[in-house]
């Protein structure tokens, strides 16, 4: 099969940092809190929520996951060469859109694929037959997330079918949460009822099947829920799905993005800034130019919001950002350089450019502002 490769732009003044030992802390602390047979599924989708796939793969393949789980079959391909044999779990359902050629390679690169509905089982059954391959499948059982999996009543006769096709091998069950990091924890313990009736109706504890159910949230904070297996995304990046007042376990921001000051000008009291003149200068003021603009990840309802950091100084972002351009005041700063590095995005929880922070000018998660960073930012492992 072929498998398209580009080679990727960089940007080589656009900084992502990425502190390997900060990431391999907190998949410590967060194997800390299961039970040691627990094993450690890292989720890497989204080009590791934005922290750059190739370099999140090879610190983690160094230390403590024992598993990879992705949202598509590309990803696996992707990464495949790196992950030095774990397992790699691809999390979009097995499905018909998918070529036959496509289900097979899952098979011969001993990939895990989720089955989620009764269709996409007969699909892939016919995808597979006579080509001596098995394929391992996780069963998604819907318990209440509502974007897709099998209902628990219909478990049966899905178990029987893949047990009637060679070509399968039934790997896992699991479910996900749809309410783990809010702080009213009821609809995820119903979730858990469900899934726990459903275990014990087919008896499917204590078989050579991986049961898992948790993302961060309820490795965190719902330990019934860990299972055999859990599947961490954010916080292994270092952060709480949402601020956490009293987190249980610390956790350290793994990416700080950085970049310099490209241009100084002074501009008098009433001259504005940027388009649509949202900035007009109160006061004779200094302005700086940073290399960076939405098309970066930089997001527009930051303008004449956000914050960055030259050094440890706080310093506004003043007018509309631009597609790749923000404009700073540092009238303040003493003796700004041309060249200085700037911290845009900081790997602090206190910092006023954290991800945090800015999520909340966004009125969105923190996984939205890392995920968005492009890819042709630079990542830099530390
Ligand atoms: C099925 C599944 N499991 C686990 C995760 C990881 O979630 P989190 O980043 O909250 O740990 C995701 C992410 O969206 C997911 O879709």
């Amino acid at each position: 099969m072929r498998v398209y490769r580009t080679q990727q732009f960089i940007r080589p003044d656009l900084q992502a940092h990425i502190f390997s030992r900060d990431l391999l802390a907190n998949v410590r602390h967060l194997r800390g809190l299961c039970p040691s047979k627990t094993k450690f599924c890292a989720v890497i989708k989204a080009n590791a929520y934005g922290h750059g796939l190739g370099e999140i793969v090879n610190i983690l393949v160094q230390d403590g996951v024992d598993a990879f789980a992705v949202a598509t079959f590309f990803e696996a391909v992707h990464i495949a060469p790196m992950a030095k044999g774990r397992p790699i779990l691809i999390l979009g359902p097995l499905n018909p859109s998918q070529s036959a050629e496509e289900i097979r390679t899952c098979a011969r690169s001993g990939f895990n694929g989720v089955l989620a509905s009764p269709d996409s089982l007969r699909y892939v059954c016919e995808a597979l037959q006579h080509s001596g391959l098995v394929l391992n499948v996780h069963l998604h059982i819907e318990t209440g997330m509502g974007r897709g999996g099998i209902q628990p009543e219909s478990a049966g006769r899905i178990f029987g079918q893949i047990a009637d096709c060679p070509n399968l091998k039934l790997a896992g069950v699991f479910t996900h949460f749809a309410t783990a990091d809010e702080d009213d924890l009821s609809y995820a313990y119903e979730q858990i009822e469900i899934f726990e009736r459903f275990l014990d109706r087919y008896q499917l504890k204590n078989k050579n099947i991986l049961i898992h159910a948790a993302n961060s949230a309820a490795t965190i904070k719902l330990p019934q829920a860990h299972y055999d297996m859990v599947r961490c995304g954010i916080a292994m990046y270092g952060y709480y799905s949402r601020r956490m007042k009293e987190p249980p376990v610390p956790l350290t921001p793994v990416l700080k993005l950085q970049a310099p000051i490209t241009h100084i000008t002074a501009i008098p009291a009433g001259h504005s800034v940027s388009y649509g003149r949202a900035f007009v200068a109160p006061r004779n003021t200094v302005i700086a130019i940073v290399p960076l603009g939405y098309a970066d990840g930089y997001r527009r309802c930051f303008s004449n919001t956000a914050r960055m950091k030259v050094g440890e100084q706080a310093v506004p972002v003043i007018g509309r950002v631009c597609m790749d351009q923000v404009i700073l005041d540092v009238t303040d700063v003493p003796n700004v350089q041309l060249g200085q590095i700037v911290t845009v995005l900081d790997n602090r929880h206190d910092s006023v450019c954290s991800a945090y922070v800015l999520a909340d000018m966004a009125d969105t998660i923190c996984y939205e502002i890392l995920t968005l960073i492009h890819a042709h930012v630079n990542r830099i492992v530390h």
